[in-house]
């Protein structure tokens, strides 16, 4: 095998993991979750997710991609002297893939979102702007057009390698998305009644608190985090000997988080100022925002058509950055396991993801493409989420923890005794060991009712 490329920069590490975590995740996905599962009650149980099973579960992952050097299959498989072991990779690349055909068409949803704003066509009351996205998004062609569009830009950024794809890109945007999302929060939280929305977001209001909630924040968690896919342990085996495991996992996920808290901020109280119910499921972003652009920039409508543009633009961007990431674990698996070159192993993937992606735009507006009660879309998304993810998190956590040799976990962990948090490698343990999967299974078990 020649020789495996690294990260440039340490800087370049945490940004271009960062770049994974952050996407539509945490603007599409987080609010619609948060929404319909009482706001408040349920960013507490997320925010005790990403810390408790989040972290650890990442660190985790970390470890088994830096120890092999290798792509998913192979270095589950090596960790331990067991080969069996490298289903977990398997599952992993069988999950992304499944996540990345439908998290494409949403990009796509986001790429019209970019043009029809470009030319100003999504003015209007918030019924309009309602029809606009139903009429949009189960139309048969276009938006399964755009969502293999996007699983074709993500091929030509994987093909041309690590380095250059996703470290520039993720160097550039990230800073910037953030910059821009703090003043679209700003704008939102000045329309009227906006005090409600940040009520729903921050206020908890235990009553809500229900069965579901709690594999819901689970899945949502590792789905921002891109925990339980092998995807950090892809980008991992990129990473130097002197990579700070634990800090680069609590960087990324207090990234995350704000990133998520901000997309919040950025929809409830504008959902609230327009009448838009914050249970609306994933059409949440896609209706309210527009009104946000319009109505809290109508003293200068030029400055609202460019704040809008330039959002939906790193909205793409921030989509591509995770959906190269998710490209990237199937791609390094071909490549490097069933000896393909490099862009044969992309194209395999890129066609399979094209083919979920077109089904799953399908769904949307055909009653037909159902599966167990729920559009093909919504289907993928549940199972993946709320029990590939967590299954994953879970196997690794229980080979880590526990068929794992403990010196080479604590080597990995304390960066060979060098810079690494050696104090904390105790409790590290004992929340890969204990804590993690006893909650996943917990969690798992009252959701089937059994508990
Ligand atoms: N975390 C990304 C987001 O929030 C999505 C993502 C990228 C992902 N890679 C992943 C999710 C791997 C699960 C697994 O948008």
């Amino acid at each position: 095998m020649s020789e495996r490329a690294n990260f440039g920069s340490k800087v370049g590490v945490v940004l271009a993991t960062a770049g994974s975590a952050v996407g539509l995740g945490n603007v599409w996905r987080f609010p619609f979750m948060a929404g319909h599962n009482g706001g408040a009650v349920f960013m507490l149980v997320y925010l005790g997710c990403i810390l408790l099973l989040g972290i650890p579960g990442m660190v985790s992952e970390f470890i088994v991609g830096r120890h092999s050097q290798a792509n998913a299959a192979r270095a589950y498989g090596t960790l331990t002297n067991r080969k069996g072991w490298g289903f977990i990779g398997l599952l992993g690349i069988l999950t992304s893939t499944i996540i990345l055909g439908f998290y494409s068409v949403v990009a796509g949803w986001c790429l019209q979102y970019l043009g029809t704003s470009a030319v100003g066509g999504l003015k209007g009351d918030s019924t309009y702007v309602q029809q606009y996205f139903q009429n949009f998004s189960s139309d048969p062609v276009k938006p399964a057009l755009l969502g293999v569009a996007f699983v074709f830009i993500t091929h030509i950024i994987v093909v041309r390698g690590v380095r250059n794809g996703i470290e520039k890109a993720s160097k550039l945007l990230m800073p910037l998305l953030f910059i821009l999302l703090l003043i679209i929060v700003i704008a939102s939280c000045s329309l009227p009644n906006a005090s409600e929305g940040i009520e729903f977001l921050l206020k908890p209001d235990f009553s809500k608190v229900s069965n579901k909630m709690f594999l819901e924040a689970l899945g949502q968690a590792f789905f921002s985090l891109s925990l339980g896919t092998a995807c950090l342990c892809t980008y991992a085996s990129y990473y130097s000997r002197q990579t700070h495991l634990l800090q680069s996992a609590a960087q990324i996920a207090l990234v995350d988080f704000l990133i998520a808290l901000m997309a919040g901020l950025m929809i409830f109280p504008a959902a609230f100022s327009v009448g838009v119910q914050p249970d609306s499921g994933p059409s949440l972003i896609f209706i309210t925002l527009p009104r946000v652009f319009q109505q809290a920039f109508s003293f200068l409508p030029a400055l609202g058509y460019v704040i809008s543009l330039m959002f939906y633009a790193l909205l793409v961007f921030a989509a591509l950055t995770s959906t190269i990431s998710m490209h990237e674990i199937g791609t390094a698996f071909f490549h490097e396991e069933l000896k393909m070159k490099r862009p044969v192993a992309a194209w395999i993937e890129t066609i399979v993801c094209s083919l979920i992606a077109v089904f799953c735009s399908l769904s949307v507006g055909n009653p037909d493409i159902q599966v167990m009660g729920m559009p093909l879309m919504d289907f993928c998304d549940h199972l993946t989420a709320q029990y590939m993810l967590p299954a994953g998190a879970l196997l690794t956590s229980i080979l880590v923890g526990w068929f794992a040799s403990k010196t080479l976990v604590r080597e990995e962990f304390t960066n060979w005794e060098t810079n690494g948090p050696k104090s904390l490698f105790g409790v590290y343990l004992f929340c890969v060991r204990f804590i993690v999967p006893v909650c996943i299974f917990l969690i798992l078990m009252h959701q089937f009712g059994v508990i």
